[in-house]
């Protein structure tokens, strides 16, 4: 008797063993953008025999994130690749009851009375970042924004300042995204010793000197100073256990990455976005000095700066950092009519959900202006959602925020952002959606 087979949503066709990987390692974004033109709200790829629902329908991903959330996990890809020699069981690549425990403990450092003394050191490294600048030069902002925002993480939640070992986390953080990026990480396994394999090792190997360091420098400063890395060095369970080096070592670096890298590419698209569109330029910089008639904004201003925060929101939407969500049914499921089944990913993108024309008008072009009167409130929760959502939504989305708005308000009130030449940006779309290359702008005094 021949097994019974399940109707499957439609979708692209697939090549026997390997399905659809080459298509999609080829180029993501296409591949994802073709499965909703063509097969709409749900579509299915094979991926060497994974079976992959592709979502596009706001509120079938609030089914799954939210409603049914208990039914999912993070996808082996993230468990076994992100989760791996990288994260580990760091917050991002945690699941079940050990990940609630290290989320309960850490939320505390995320609280709106936390999030005011971080703006300090938020506006005191972008003062700093102002010094460097220059009337008239060319500067990839990118690389500028990285640096800024791990600074800013590194002194916000482990109260140290940034120094020399950092220089190497941004070519090992870059070495580590193209591995997530080329189709040799989905077909070798990590423990093969491919020249891909190694260079992502010894990618990995840099960032743990960088992490083993912070937590050195932090032990040996000894006082408590009320920062996460002293709270996670000092807990102790009941029976007086303290965390595992190890466990500590994938929050820090988890902390690290999730809290530089995204926050650095959605300001990267700011300037990038604002370079060619002067004219929103223009009303940013009404907003900033009428505002802040000259002063630096604190946290406090940041209610008043309604139009910074549509400018970011925009840049978010059109360029969400965590342009691909994805999750592995651990129970069965039903989504829009079609059964997801025990061990089937579904993946949820921001970068296609966020282009719908039936939620944004004109969704490809740059308008912060859409965000101004109360879109948000209108949407389906799940048409923007560039920070995820239900339990596992970003611990730091309120520090993001708060951190976007200041860095471009203390920037743009003292330069203007034009085209460079040779500015095209081109995506790398890996664990985050990233300029491969950088973004150039040429700056201008104000
Ligand atoms: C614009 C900036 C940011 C974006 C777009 C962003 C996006 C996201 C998204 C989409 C998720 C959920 C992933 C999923 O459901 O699979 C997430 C989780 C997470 N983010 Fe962010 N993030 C940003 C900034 C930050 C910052 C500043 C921090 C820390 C300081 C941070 C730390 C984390 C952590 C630890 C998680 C895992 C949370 C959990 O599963 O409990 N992120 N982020």
């Amino acid at each position: 008797m021949s097994a019974r087979r399940e109707p499957l949503p439609p979708g692209p066709r697939a090549l026997p063993v390997l399905g659809s990987v080459l298509d999609y390692a080829k180029d993501p974004l296409a591949f994802i953008e073709r499965c909703v033109r063509e097969y709409g709200d749900v579509s299915y790829a094979d991926f060497l025999g994974e079976p992959t629902y592709i979502l596009q329908n706001p509120e079938h991903i609030e089914h799954v994130l939210v409603a049914r959330h208990r039914h999912y996990i993070k996808d082996k890809l993230q468990r076994q690749l992100l989760g791996g020699r990288l994260l580990g069981k760091g917050l991002l690549t945690n699941d079940g009851d050990s990940w609630l425990r290290q989320r309960r403990l850490m939320q505390p450092a995320f609280h709106r009375q936390r999030l005011a003394t971080y703006g300090l050191v938020m506006a005191e490294h972008a003062r700093r970042m102002l010094a460097s600048w220059r009337d008239g030069e060319v500067r990839d902002v990118y690389a500028d924004m990285m640096r800024l925002t791990l600074g800013i993480v590194i002194k916000s939640l482990f109260d140290l300042e940034v120094e020399g070992e950092a220089e190497a986390v941004g070519p090992a953080l870059g070495r580590v995204m193209e591995h997530f990026a080329s189709v040799q990480c989905l077909v070798f396994p990590e423990w093969l010793p491919t020249p891909e394999n190694l260079g992502y090792r010894a990618a990995v190997e840099r960032m743990d000197t960088f992490v083993s360091e912070i937590i050195q420098r932090r032990r040996e400063a000894g006082a408590e100073s009320g920062d996460l890395l002293s709270l996670l060095l000092q807990v102790q369970d009941e029976e007086g256990n303290r965390m595992s080096d190890r466990q500590i070592r994938d929050e820090v670096l988890t902390l690290a990455l999730a809290g530089h890298e995204t926050t650095s590419i959605t300001l990267a698209f700011c300037w990038h976005l604002l370079a060619r569109h002067p004219e929103v330029e223009a009303v940013l910089h009404r907003e900033l000095d009428s505002v802040l008639g000259g002063r630096e904004p604190r946290m406090e201003d940041l209610p008043a700066l309604a139009f910074t925060e549509c400018v970011v929101k925009e840049s978010l939407r059109l360029f969400p950092p965590a342009w691909s969500i994805s999750r592995e049914a651990v129970a069965e499921d039903e989504v829009g009519g079609w059964r997801i089944p025990v061990g089937g990913v579904v993946v949820m993108n921001p970068w296609t959900v966020h282009r719908d024309p039936r939620f944004f008008e004109e969704p490809e072009t740059f308008r912060p202006q859409r965000w101004a009167d109360g879109l948000e409130q209108r949407l389906p929760r799940f048409a923007w959602f560039p920070f995820g959502g239900g339990p596992r939504l970003c611990i730091g989305v309120g520090f993001a925020m708060m951190e976007a708005r200041l860095v471009l308000a203390t920037l743009a009130q003292r330069f203007r952002v034009e085209r460079a030449p040779d500015d095209e940006v081109t995506l790398m779309p890996s664990i985050t959606l990233h300029p491969k290359h950088g973004v150039k702008v040429r700056l201008r005094a104000r």
